[in-house]
């Protein structure tokens, strides 16, 4: 039995590092975040729209889209993150299936998707089984403060916008701890792959 794995956590708790974890490993990861970039990319079908929508205030000199003014928009906006979210959500859906369906007729016994918003997007419905990575509250705090240098009230503000990471470990099927260092994340990462390679097999 093949396994369609989704991976999420919380913001900063370390499914990037997961993620990369899995890749080391020679498991197919599809990266929902970079698909979702690929959106803004000049000559993809979003970036049209987006332009159309949003007008030139939004672009780079060079034609780009400008990501960190679009995400701030989608921050404080209510309305355009709607509208965004409608420009962008089908085509990294459109884009993520058509990636797992590529990986599943080549008979990956495992296919891992990285879906930060897994759970409150409902993708987890298309997935076999779900991996929640997770730390305590303090950890990502300090995670997330330090890999994108922002400041306490504007990270609060980030994780609260996402639903809490203990009821994303509710849901799963699968947890990893990722609190403490990276060598005690590793073990308990290769004994879930052993785990998942049994199941798989
Ligand atoms: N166990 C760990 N110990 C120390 N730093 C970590 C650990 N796991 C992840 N990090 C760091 O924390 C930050 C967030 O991890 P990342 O994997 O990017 O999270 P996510 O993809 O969930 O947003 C990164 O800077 C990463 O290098
Ligand atoms: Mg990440």
């Amino acid at each position: 039995m093949s396994i369609l794995l989704g991976l999420t956590g919380g913001i900063a708790t370390g499914k990037s590092t997961i993620a990369q974890f899995f890749k080391d490993a020679g498991i197919p990861v599809i990266d929902t975040d970079h698909i979702a970039k690929q959106a803004l990319q000049p000559g993809e079908e979003p970036y049209d729209e987006l332009v159309d929508a949003f007008g030139a205030d939004y672009l780079n000199v060079d034609g780009s889209i400008n990501r960190k003014k679009l995400a701030q928009t989608l921050f404080h906006d209510k309305d355009a993150q709607t509208r965004i979210n409608a420009i962008v959500h089908p085509y990294v859906l459109k884009r993520t299936r058509a990636l797992i369906r590529q990986h599943q007729e080549a008979e990956e016994p495992i296919i891992v998707v990285d879906v930060p918003l897994l759970f409150e997007s409902g993708f987890d419905q298309e997935m076999d089984q779900t991996l929640v990575v997770y730390t305590t509250k303090a950890v990502q705090m300090a995670r997330l403060t330090s890999r994108d240098a922002i400041d306490e009230a504007y990270a609060k503000k980030k994780i609260a916008a996402q639903w809490p990471v203990s009821k994303k470990r509710t849901l799963a099927t699968h947890t990893i701890n990722n609190s403490k260092s990276i060598l005690e994340t590793k073990r308990a990462f290769d004994e879930l792959l052993k785990h998942l390679k049994e199941v798989a097999a």
